[in-house]
């Protein structure tokens, strides 16, 4: 198998990237991308939990997102599985908050409760629906750069387990206002421990030159010598109204391997062990962040959760018996790796049509066909290729083929060139008008990043449990996008 950063493909069309394999069978599905439950029937119809696509293109219409609510908690309560198992004797388990943002409804928030996880909400909106489902306060945790003073309020209303504050200007306003309520905030500081993860620049979020969290590095303020991130602490434990739980790092979203969540360790293991020296305190909690890594396509080969964890583990383990401390309770935010896979987005066919294309390199007398493929949806429902450049695959839905493979490019509907949302995939070269074509991994960062550009109506999400679907989100119709509009 070759590399995402090979240059030309061994078969196939040299107008395809070097890591695109032509695939040996167009209607086999692979398997890392899809959720269980997922499966060509007899007629080479594509199921989930033995309901074809037509059938629920014909009952919730397209594009839709189609969420197996089966699959959701079992990759929630693996994941949970594995940090627990590989943590339990460090410091009895871990506590894993399901980052809403990826995804979030009401639904969902009751699942992530029932398979014993916890809420990672990142705004007021988020907090509403978690409110609305009913899961504890103490169970949510709050995110964000610039909270409002009214998402300060809300947070303490809800009696949240913890407030994630990133800066030295929030630790003084949740302080005051838990001052002023004659509150106590339970807070945990997000420190940036200077850790380059290897992702899309715009997910990656633990270096320095960025807008989140409390730098770790020296002379970072005007009192020279003392870091954002020390100060913060020295603050935190000044202010009567603060219940300082602990530390905070997210070094970015979509990484594969352990090294860089085990370097943030050390590094946030070291500073909380000279905190406690210092200040004379005890930070009971290290909250190690989200950006488990998932497959989009065949290239794609994300380490087991078991790995990840127990490299975590390994390091949390050998730094707190160097520093001589015992171990936080640790904990974890992961959004993609629980939701990601668990979702197919299901579009219907519409316009085709292909064109003759230089051949990279040769000259300009050799061209090649490229077949755009327009489908019914587009950036408004995954804006994630236009905003990092996402790579996704694409199968034929709703049946099999023999046909040959053609290079195809999958997109949208919305007036942009960019409107891409699978650049390079084979498709059968029979892929015609109506047919349904099914995009996996979808769950995280599609619904939750989709817009009504070009007054699309947004897709509505399915969620197929027991071999039957029902809807956790309406899609929109015209009279949601006429709501808003004053008329005036
Ligand atoms: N915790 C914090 C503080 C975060 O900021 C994030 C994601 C997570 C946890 C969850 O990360 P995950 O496990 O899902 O990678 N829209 C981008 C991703 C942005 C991630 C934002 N923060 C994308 O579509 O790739």
């Amino acid at each position: 198998m070759t590399s995402k950063s090979g240059q030309s493909s061994t078969a196939g069309s040299p107008l395809a990237p070097g890591w695109l394999e032509v695939p040996a069978d167009l209607n086999a599905l692979h398997e890392p991308l899809w959720a269980a439950g997922v499966e060509r029937n007899s007629d080479g119809e594509l199921t989930i939990e033995g309901l074809t696509v037509s059938e629920l293109q014909r009952q919730y219409g397209t594009p839709l997102f189609v969420l197996s609510e089966t699959d959701f908690r079992a990759r929630a309560r693996a994941f949970s599985d594995a940090f627990n198992d590989a943590f339990a004797d460090i410091c009895g388990g871990v506590d894993v908050y399901y980052a809403g943002k990826s995804f979030l409804c009401t639904s969902v928030v009751r699942w992530v409760e029932e398979e014993g996880l916890r809420l990672d909400t990142a705004s007021g909106g988020e907090l509403a629906v978690a409110a609305r489902a009913g899961i504890p306060g103490a169970d949510v945790a709050l995110h964000g750069n610039n909270k409002s003073d009214g998402e300060i309020h809300r947070a303490l209303d809800m009696q949240l387990g913890r407030i994630v504050v990133d800066s030295l200007d929030e630790l003084d306003r949740v302080a005051a206002i838990a001052a002023n309520r004659g509150d106590t905030a339970k807070v945990m500081l997000r420190l940036t421990p200077g850790v380059h993860a290897h992702t899309h620049e715009f997910i990656a979020t633990a270096h320095e030159d960025q807008k989140f969290g409390l730098s770790m590095a020296g002379d970072s303020t005007e009192k020279a010598g003392l870091s954002a991130a020390e100060e913060a602490v020295a603050a935190a434990v000044r202010h009567g109204s603060i219940d300082l739980l602990g530390l905070h790092c997210h070094i970015g979203s979509q990484i594969f391997e352990p090294d860089g969540f085990a370097l943030a360790a050390e590094k946030l293991l070291d500073f909380l062990a000279a905190m406690q020296t210092k200040y004379s305190i005890v930070l009971p909690e290290l909250d190690l962040g989200g950006g488990y890594g998932i497959a989009y396509t065949p290239v794609d080969t994300p380490r087991p959760a078991a790995e990840i964890a127990q490299a975590m583990a390994a390091v949390v383990r050998s730094k707190c018996a160097a520093l001589g401390i015992s171990a936080p309770r640790i904990s974890i935010e992961p959004g993609r790796a629980i939701v990601g896979s668990t979702t197919f987005t299901l579009y219907e066919v519409g316009t085709l049509k292909t064109v003759r294309v230089d051949s990279p390199g040769a000259g300009g007398d050799v061209t090649h066909p490229r077949r755009y493929v327009s489908v019914d949806g587009g950036m408004s429902d995954n804006p994630r290729p236009v905003l990092y450049d996402a790579d996704y695959s694409a199968i034929l839905a709703s049946r099999a083929s023999d046909a040959a493979p053609q290079l195809s490019r999958v997109v949208g509907k919305h007036c942009e060139s960019g409107d891409i949302v699978v650049r390079d995939v084979y498709l059968p070269k029979d892929v015609a008008a109506g047919d349904l074509l099914a995009v996996p991994g979808t769950g995280a960062y599609c619904w939750a990043l989709s817009s009504n550009y070009n007054y699309l109506a947004r897709p509505g999400v399915v969620a197929v449990r027991d071999g039957s679907a029902r809807l956790i989100v309406r899609g929109e119709t015209e009279e949601d996008l006429l709501n808003r509009d004053m008329g005036v």
